[in-house]
């Protein structure tokens, strides 16, 4: 609901543990990937979030069977599809709509979609999804605001991506499966949430190499089956609240999650002087009376990730010193810049790409809007240590992307509530 908000009194340290969802991102390309197959695909650690619901309303226009056992798990049955197109309605709530491409197409030999809505972070093109059918076969044509992709069967070949795209990547991977011969990606995103799309699709019965890797191999089946896959930590969660840990002098236990897919983020804030203890599956973050200015890069996989670039930039208000916010990711993804600035960050931008923060700044409680999920989860993190009341309204966005943000935060000792 657009009018909700979250009310933040700040000033509490967080204490306690709290416990990682699944991933939001490798949740809604395993459920593209149900497509694939007439049998049912059960999705394990599911998060509840706004995302996944609109993922399921996407299947669930096409004619796949949607059943929801427990609010942790899935089924998915694409045994009768009915429509090879989303209405684009449905398909602008969320990017990863335009993952039914490649399964669709590899299935059915068609698939339509309308260019996917998503976050407003800079120009998010498709050019790499698209020049991808093409080079397996497919004709590609608009028609009125739609892309059709139309193959009698698509046949492998080797794809070198322009950019390594992460939703590129999977299309074309769910493609490549059921393609005749063997596809080779060449630039593949190497993101956590492919290793683990890949793995849900070899149990389904692909024969896919290389998958973390920048370099993907694919050979071609015939058919595949139904599987039941288990969807990863939420990394990006986790490092929300390892930051949260950290903005806030806290002292959190973070649980459930993959340390090897944060390595970036605790070797970043141990820079920042942030004290983090790694256990199989736990980050132990303390905060520090003094936190230093440091310079980041939100870059691909194993890098930085860009989706935790701007609660790095509320964390670094805190720093003593001069901090240096390069996103290299997408092109315009500081537009929570203006919002913090409300609450007194002394914030400066050069383009649409860096940001300077002079801290530490003494933050007070302002009413921001959260202008898209992870924009949102920066100006909580900043109300939680700013002085008074803060409002961060349009939260449809984090509910979107993060599974009872105000609930596990509240259960670290945070004044939050949702109105
Ligand atoms: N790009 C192209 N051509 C394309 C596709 C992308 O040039 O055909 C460029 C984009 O313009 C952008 C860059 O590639 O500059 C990265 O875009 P990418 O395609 O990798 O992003 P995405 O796949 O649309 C996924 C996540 C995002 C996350 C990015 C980067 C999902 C559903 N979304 O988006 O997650 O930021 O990868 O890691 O998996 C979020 O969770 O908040 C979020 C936005």
């Amino acid at each position: 609901m657009a009018g909700e908000r979250f009310i933040i009194e700040g000033g509490h340290r967080l204490q306690g543990s709290v416990q990682v969802s699944g991933s939001k991102n490798a949740a809604v390309a395993a459920m593209a990937a149900s497509l694939l197959v007439p049998d049912e695909c059960s999705l394990e650690n599911v998060p509840a979030i706004g995302d996944v619901r609109f993922m399921a309303q996407v299947l669930e226009s096409l004619g796949v069977e949607v059943e929801k056992p427990s609010s942790s798990t899935l089924g998915l049955r694409a045994a009768r599809i009915t429509a090879f197109s989303p209405p684009t309605e449905q398909v602008v709530n969320l990017r990863a709509s335009f993952m039914v491409m490649g399964p669709l197409l590899a299935r059915f030999g068609q698939a339509s979609c309308s260019p996917p809505g998503g976050d407003v972070i800079g120009q998010r093109p498709i050019d790499v999804h698209l020049a991808g059918f093409a080079a397996m076969g497919a004709d590609i044509h608009r028609q009125g605001d739609k892309f059709v992709a139309e193959a009698k069967r698509l046949r492998g070949a080797r794809l070198f991506m322009d950019y390594p795209s992460v939703l590129g990547t999977q299309n074309l991977m769910m493609a490549a499966t059921l393609a005749k011969g063997t596809t080779v990606i060449v630039n593949a995103a190497a993101e956590p949430e492919i290793a683990s799309l890949a793995e849900m699709l070899n149990k389904m019965g692909a024969r896919i190499q290389g998958a973390g890797s920048h370099t993907l191999e694919i050979k071609g089946v015939d058919a595949l089956h139904g599987t039941a896959h288990r969807i990863i930590p939420d990394r990006i969660e986790a490092g929300t609240f390892a930051i949260a840990a950290a903005i806030t002098n806290g002292d959190v236990r973070i649980g459930g999650l993959e340390p090897r897919h944060l390595h970036s983020l605790v070797a970043k804030l141990r820079e920042v002087g942030v004290q983090i203890d790694e256990a199989e599956d736990v980050l132990h973050v303390c905060g520090a009376d003094q936190l230093k200015a440091v310079t980041i890069q939100a870059v691909p996989y194993p890098g930085l990730a860009t989706d935790l670039q701007a609660p790095m930039a509320a964390l670094l208000t805190q720093a003593q010193g001069v901090s240096y916010v390069h996103e290299r990711v997408f092109d315009n993804r500081l537009l929570y810049v203006s919002e913090l600035r409300k609450m007194g960050a002394e914030v400066l931008t050069t383009g649409t790409t860096t940001a300077i923060i002079i801290g530490p700044c003494s933050l007070s409680g302002a009413s921001v809007h959260a202008l898209d999920v992870r924009a949102g989860a920066a100006l909580v993190l900043a109300g939680l240590v700013a002085s008074g009341r803060t409002e961060v309204s349009d939260i449809y966005h984090l509910n979107r992307g993060y599974q009872s943000l105000d609930g596990k935060l509240r259960s670290l000792g945070a004044d939050i509530e949702s109105v």
